[in-house]
């Protein structure tokens, strides 16, 4: 591992060595959230907590500007009511993408009043009157198969992103989400904010989730202080024999 204090700038060409596509052909996913230093994210589930210093915020905006797509649960629009939006440096907003397989979306959700509105990733079959109240509100629904737990196919979504010319898309969480981009090796970066400060709270991935016959590999992993926190990066290797 090194410290190169350089951590932006390759982040940057990672996305631009990869035109948009993967090897596999899906979006290049950076996934991104800010933990303290036992792992957690939050305090309690579906409760906001604000874990990252003034400049690591200041970094995640940049992070923001430069991925064409951000996408949370459906738990953290109901818990953080999040704008999704780049505020803290001058830069691009990137789309906004919830997913949200029940239509719980709120409709004085922040992220309504943003000049993007958000897409909202649902089931095949969602509620068609929750559907038009939401669609009269701006947002633009993606109907998208489930797998075998109800829960939305998240490569099924990548691929559809992928045809509406997102090729780079920064997963923000929450613990559920992170969980599920894992679980299904959709993930090809990681770039983590660690606040020095214990909670003992909500981990940011589920227990036994992760396929321990196949873990995802760390590479290239590189860290820089951020303020009082500290960013790490690293590509993510999956079925590395
Ligand atoms: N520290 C950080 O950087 C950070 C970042 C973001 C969030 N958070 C925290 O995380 C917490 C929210 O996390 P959460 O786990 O409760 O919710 P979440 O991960 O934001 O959203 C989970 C919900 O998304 C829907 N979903 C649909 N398909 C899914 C799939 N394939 N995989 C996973 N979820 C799917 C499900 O709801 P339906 O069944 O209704 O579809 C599921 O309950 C909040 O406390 C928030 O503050 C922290």
């Amino acid at each position: 591992m090194k410290s190169r204090y350089d951590i932006f700038s390759k982040i940057s060409s990672c996305l631009e060595d990869e035109p948009g596509r993967t090897k596999s052909g899906l979006p290049y996913v950076t996934l991104s959230y800010a933990q303290s230093i036992d792992g957690s994210i939050a305090y309690r589930p579906g409760r906001p907590l604000a874990l990252s210093c003034e400049d690591s915020l200041v970094f995640t905006h940049r992070l923001r500007s430069i991925h064409q797509g951000i996408l949370v649960g459906i738990g953290t629009v109901l818990a953080d009511n999040p704008y999704l939006t780049v505020r803290h440096v001058q830069g691009k907003n990137p789309q906004p993408i919830v997913v949200d397989g029940r239509l719980r979306f709120p409709l004085d959700a922040h992220a309504l009043k943003n000049q993007r509105i958000p897409w909202i990733a649902t089931s095949e079959r969602p509620d068609a009157e929750r559907e038009q109240v939401l669609m009269r509100s701006g947002v633009k629904i993606l109907r998208i198969p489930s797998n075998s737990n109800g829960l939305i196919d998240l490569a099924a979504l990548l691929r559809r992103l992928i045809d509406m010319r997102i090729t780079s898309l920064m997963v923000e969480g929450g613990a559920e989400i992170i969980t599920s981009f894992l679980k299904h090796q959709l993930v090809d970066q990681l770039v983590l904010t660690i606040s020095h400060v214990h909670i003992g709270g909500m981990h940011a991935v589920w227990p036994l989730q992760i396929n321990l016959s196949n873990p995802p590999v760390l590479r290239n992993m590189e860290w820089e202080p951020c303020g009082s926190d500290v960013i790490l990066r690293a590509d993510m290797v999956w079925n590395e024999q």
